[in-house]
């Protein structure tokens, strides 16, 4: 996060300035500024609360001082219909920024104008629009809630979102987590068997919805509230007419490891046998399930790979013993 904080400040010397040194005095006359005709109504942003029709004709526009900004703005989501003919309307910067009357007034006096940063820019400036808090997404629920240590602004970077990062994130998604859940990114990379994430098809939020949802387990849940698994892997869901006990009495996790696997089929045993023997014992009385007839030799290979012969696994429609 330090690292995000001096990259983010090393930016702005790198492109603030020399576009500050350029343009001060402005080459051509400072055109006034346009008005306003913001499709986002300011009046749920506080900050907005001062956007004035128009600021006197002798003040130059935030764009003139900081056309590098204002320029790179006309992609962004932010700006969505407020450009018109190339104008950058000094209220779409100040919907974040509040008032910059003074700023301007003071020559670009930094001291003048808010920048949003940490907890305090993510509650005052994001949250005043984007306070969000229905059945799908909570932005006050989970681990992921606002917080000195994640916030909206340790993941989401309005000017300088990475190219090729969707969503104004700063990072790519994957480089994103990794800065703070590196176990669970550096498994994905190096477990032999593992969905393949981050090369355009599967994400982290293809599992996780990363700003949480309103209960307990808010961020262990995809975006439309289910188990991660069965939005894609539907047909292991059921429901069958003979369900595994196993799913009954746990999920997907009973079996198989989310992040990647060093066993084939993402299993968490290195074996088949090891994973059905945890709750199908021989020994009575030991388990959760019911144990396999005697017939089953387990010293042999035969019986050794339970789902030769248990094909229906997940669940079947036609036999009580998953046998198809
Ligand atoms: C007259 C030129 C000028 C105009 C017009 C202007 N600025 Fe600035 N702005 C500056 C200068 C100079 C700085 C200081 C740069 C530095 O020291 O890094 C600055 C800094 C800033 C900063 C960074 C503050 C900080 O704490 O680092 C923000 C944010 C900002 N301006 C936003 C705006 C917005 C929004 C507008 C329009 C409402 C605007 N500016 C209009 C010249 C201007
Ligand atoms: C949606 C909110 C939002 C809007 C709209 C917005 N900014 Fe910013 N601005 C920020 C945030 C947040 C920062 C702090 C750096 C960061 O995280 O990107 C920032 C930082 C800056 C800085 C300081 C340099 C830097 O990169 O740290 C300047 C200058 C600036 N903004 C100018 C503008 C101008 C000019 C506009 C209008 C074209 C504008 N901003 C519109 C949110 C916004
Ligand atoms: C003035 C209200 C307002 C403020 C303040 C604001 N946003 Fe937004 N934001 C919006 C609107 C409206 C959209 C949707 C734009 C669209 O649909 O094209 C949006 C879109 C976004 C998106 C989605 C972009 C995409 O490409 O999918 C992100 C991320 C975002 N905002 C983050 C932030 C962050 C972080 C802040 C605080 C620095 C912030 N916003 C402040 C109104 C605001
Ligand atoms: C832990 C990192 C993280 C934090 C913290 C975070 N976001 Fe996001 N945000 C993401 C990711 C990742 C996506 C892209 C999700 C996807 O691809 O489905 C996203 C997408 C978005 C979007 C566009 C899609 C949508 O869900 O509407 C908006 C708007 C947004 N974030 C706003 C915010 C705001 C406001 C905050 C602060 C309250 C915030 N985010 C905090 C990671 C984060
Ligand atoms: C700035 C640091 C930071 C970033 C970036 C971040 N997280 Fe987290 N995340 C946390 C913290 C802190 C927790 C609380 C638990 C912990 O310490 O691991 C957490 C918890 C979680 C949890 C566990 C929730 C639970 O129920 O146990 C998930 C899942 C998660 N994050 C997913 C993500 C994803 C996906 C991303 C990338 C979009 C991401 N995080 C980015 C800091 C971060
Ligand atoms: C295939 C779906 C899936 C993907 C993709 C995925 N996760 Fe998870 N993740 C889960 C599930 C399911 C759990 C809950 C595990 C449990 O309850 O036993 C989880 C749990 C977590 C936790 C809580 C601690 C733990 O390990 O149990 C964190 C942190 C986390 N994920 C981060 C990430 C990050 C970061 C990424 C992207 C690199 C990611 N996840 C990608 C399904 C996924
Ligand atoms: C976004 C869609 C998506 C989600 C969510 C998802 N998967 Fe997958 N899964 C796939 C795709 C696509 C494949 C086939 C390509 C591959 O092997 O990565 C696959 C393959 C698998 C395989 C087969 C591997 C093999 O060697 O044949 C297993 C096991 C699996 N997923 C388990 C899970 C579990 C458990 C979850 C929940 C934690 C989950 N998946 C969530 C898309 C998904
Ligand atoms: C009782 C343990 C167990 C549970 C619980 C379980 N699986 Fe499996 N799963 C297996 C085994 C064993 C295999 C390998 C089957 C084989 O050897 O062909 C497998 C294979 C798979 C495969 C890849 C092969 C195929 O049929 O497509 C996917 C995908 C899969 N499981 C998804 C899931 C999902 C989603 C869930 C949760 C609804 C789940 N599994 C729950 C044991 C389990
Ligand atoms: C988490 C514990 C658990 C795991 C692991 C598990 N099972 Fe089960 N299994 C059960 C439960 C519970 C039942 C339901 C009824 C019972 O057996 O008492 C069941 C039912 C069955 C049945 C149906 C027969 C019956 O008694 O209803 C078969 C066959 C079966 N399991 C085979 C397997 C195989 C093969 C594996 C390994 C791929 C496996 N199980 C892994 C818990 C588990
Ligand atoms: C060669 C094929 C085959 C293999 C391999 C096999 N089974 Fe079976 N299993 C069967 C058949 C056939 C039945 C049904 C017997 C019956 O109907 O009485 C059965 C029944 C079961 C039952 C149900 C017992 C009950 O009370 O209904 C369980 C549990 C079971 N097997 C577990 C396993 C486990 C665990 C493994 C791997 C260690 C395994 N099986 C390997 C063929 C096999």
């Amino acid at each position: 996060m330090r690292s995000h904080l001096i990259g983010a400040l090393a930016l702005a010397v790198l492109l603030g300035l020399p576009a500050l040194a350029q343009e001060k005095p402005p080459e051509k006359p400072p055109e006034p500024a346009a008005p306003v005709t913001q499709t986002t109504p300011p009046a749920t942003a506080p900050a907005a609360a001062s956007a004035t029709p128009a600021e006197p004709a002798a003040l130059p526009a935030c764009s003139d001082c900081h056309a590098d900004q204002a320029k790179a703005f006309a992609a962004n989501a932010h700006a969505h219909g407020q450009i018109k003919k190339g104008e950058v309307p000094n209220a779409l910067c100040e919907s974040c920024h509040g008032d910059g009357k003074a700023h301007i007034e003071g020559g670009g006096d930094k001291e003048k104008i808010f920048k949003p940063a940490g907890l305090l820019g993510s509650n005052k400036t994001c949250m005043s629009c984007h306070d969000i808090s229905n059945d799908r997404i909570s932005r006050h629920a989970g681990m992921h809630a606002n917080s000195a240590v994640v916030n909206c602004l340790t993941c989401h970077s309005i000017h300088s979102s990475e190219a090729h990062a969707p969503h104004l994130l700063a990072k790519k998604q994957l480089t994103l987590c990794d800065s703070c859940h590196m176990t669970q990114v550096s498994s994905f990379r190096n477990k032999p068997y593992a969905h393949r994430i981050g090369r355009g098809g599967m994400e982290c939020s293809s599992c996780h919805e990363p700003h949480g949802r309103p209960g307990a387990a808010s961020l262990r849940t995809t975006s439309a509230g289910e188990l991660p698994c069965l939005g894609c892997h539907a047909d292991k869901r059921g429901p069958f007419v003979f369900q595994h006990g196993a799913i009954a009495v746990g999920d997907c996790m009973t079996c198989h490891e989310p992040h990647g696997s060093s066993n084939p089929k993402r299993l968490k045993r290195s074996t088949v046998s090891q994973l059905c023997l945890e709750c199908h014992s021989p020994i009575s009385g030991t388990t959760l399930g019911s144990q396999p007839p005697s017939f089953h030799n387990l010293t042999l290979a035969r019986y050794q790979n339970c789902t030769t012969c248990h094909v229906a696994i997940h669940g079947s429609n036609r036999d009580p013993q998953l046998l198809k």
